[in-house]
Parts: C-alpha cells; sequence; structure tokens
C-alpha cells in the first residue's frame, strides 16, 4: 500500500528508462497495487518490465464485493501474480488451503504465479522453519501436477525480515532454500526443482543484494521497500553475479 497513481507511473517509467535499451538482464516484475495496475502497465509497455499483482481471488467472475479475478488481472495487463505473502496470512486469513485456490485459478489463467512461503521468528526460534516450509508448500502445491506448475516461482520470504531491516544472512537464506528445493523435489521430482526458481524476499537491498544473489540457490529477489526508488531497485537488478555462477 504505497504510492499513489502517478507515483507508480513516475516509478515504472523511471525504470525503464533507467534500465534502457536494449536491455539484457534478469527476468523482472514489478507488482503495484491494483488501482495501479493499468497506469504503470501502460508505461511498461514494450519494455522489458513485466506487470504482476499483489493477490488474485480463486473464483472467476460473480458476486464477490472487493475481490479482483484472474481474467481481471490479464485484462489490466498482468502476466504475474504474488500469492500468499505473509501479510496476507498475517492480516487477512490467508491459508494454505486459500494460496492452492489462488494458485489454481492463476495458472488457469495463465499467470504466473509467485508463491510466497516463510516462518514467524517464534518459528524460527522454537526450530519450527522446516516444518512450516513443509507445510506451506504441500499445502498449497497439493493436487497440481508437475506440467501444470511449469510457470511457478518461490519466494522464501521469513517474516521476520520483511520491512524490518533485518535480513537473513545469505547463508540462512541458502539454507532455507536447499530445504525448499529439497520439499519441491519430493512433491513433483527432482527434474523440476532443479529448474524451479526460488527468490529470496525479505530486506532486500542495493547493499545486501549481491552476497544473496551469490548463494547457489538463491535465484532471483522479491523485493519491498527498496523498489521504491529507481535508484536502489535498478541497482538491485543489477546484482553483481559472481563468476562461476
Ligand atoms: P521488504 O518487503 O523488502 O520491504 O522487506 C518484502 C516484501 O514485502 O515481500
Amino acid at each position: 500500500m504505497n504510492l499513489d497513481l502517478k507515483g507508480s507511473a513516475a516509478l515504472a517509467r523511471a525504470l525503464v528508462d533507467g534500465l534502457g535499451k536494449p536491455f539484457e538482464g534478469p527476468e523482472i516484475m514489478v507488482a503495484p497495487p491494483f488501482t495501479a495496475l493499468a497506469a504503470a502497465g501502460s508505461a511498461l509497455k514494450g519494455g522489458p518490465v513485466r506487470l504482476g499483482a499483489q493477490d488474485v481471488f480463486w473464483e472467476e467472475k460473480g458476486a464477490f464485493t472487493g475481490e479482483v479475478s484472474a481474467a481481471q488481472l490479464k485484462d489490466a495487463g498482468c502476466t504475474h501474480v504474488i500469492i500468499g505473502h505473509s501479510e496476507r496470512r498475517q492480516h487477512f486469513g490467508e491459508t494454505d488451503e486459500t494460496v492452492g485456490r489462488r494458485l489454481k485459478a492463476a495458472l488457469k489463467a495463465a499467470l504466473a504465479p509467485v508463491v510466497c512461503v516463510g516462518e514467524t521468528l517464534a518459528e524460527r526460534e522454537s526450530q519450527k522453519t522446516y516444518r512450516v516450509l513443509e507445510t506451506q508448500l504441500s499445502g498449497a502445491l497439493k493436487g497440481f501436477s508437475y506440467a501444470e506448475l511449469a510457470p511457478l516461482v518461490i519466494a522464501y520470504e521469513p517474516v521476520w525480515a520483511i520491512g524490518t531491516g533485518k535480513t537473513a544472512t545469505p547463508a540462512q537464506a541458502q539454507d532455507a532454500h536447499v530445504f525448499i528445493r529439497r520439499t519441491v523435489a519430493n512433491l513433483l521430482g527432482q527434474p523440476f526443482a532443479d529448474s524451479l526458481r526460488i527468490l529470496y524476499g525479505g530486506s532486500v537491498t542495493a547493499d545486501n543484494v549481491d552476497s544473496l544473489m551469490a548463494q547457489p540457490d538463491v535465484d532471483g529477489a522479491l523485493v519491498g521497500g527498496a523498489s521504491l526508488k529507481p535508484d536502489s531497485f535498478l541497482r538491485i537488478i543489477r546484482f553483481q553475479a559472481p563468476v562461476n555462477r
């Protein structure tokens, strides 16, 4: 719930200008609030930055006041959608079951889903991180075939690191990502897990992105606060990858 319409469009334009043309680099997606999707989408048109939403409802249409469907997101120009962000889980009653329902709707509409998982501080301190990740993953991915889930991206976002300035150490991120990959391999097979992109999210900044991205199982970043300023977001996009990665 950041930026107004003008601010979102200006940020999108600054991003496109900053990337220049032709752009060679990682895949980039931005997920502004629903109200700014169309404005940001038109600023991004024809460029390398994809548009995503921050949530999607599972029904296709009908009397669901306040909700937005996958088809409506597509219509607004979205190619991606974030599902199960911890703030949705914490404040709005999102469960693994509803994450699964949203995932199904996104896949059916050919929206690439970015499914978020992550433990709270209390869960980490009581050694429940792996159990939480396993429950969230198996709960959300249950009932899908690996072929259906081909566009899936997972974001590991430890709740204690989101918006707090307390980033996971590169070793903590790597450890959780390895566990996530192993869990996904058990659910969907090793080849699927090997090609799955797992993003790290939680206080990613221009200063820590290089060391996080240097981890072999960290395939990208889901960035909140540091994406709101073009300079820091551009620096994150241009992370310095170690040679031989
Ligand atoms: P942050 O947010 O980068 O500000 O910690 C991450 C998120 O909300 O996913």
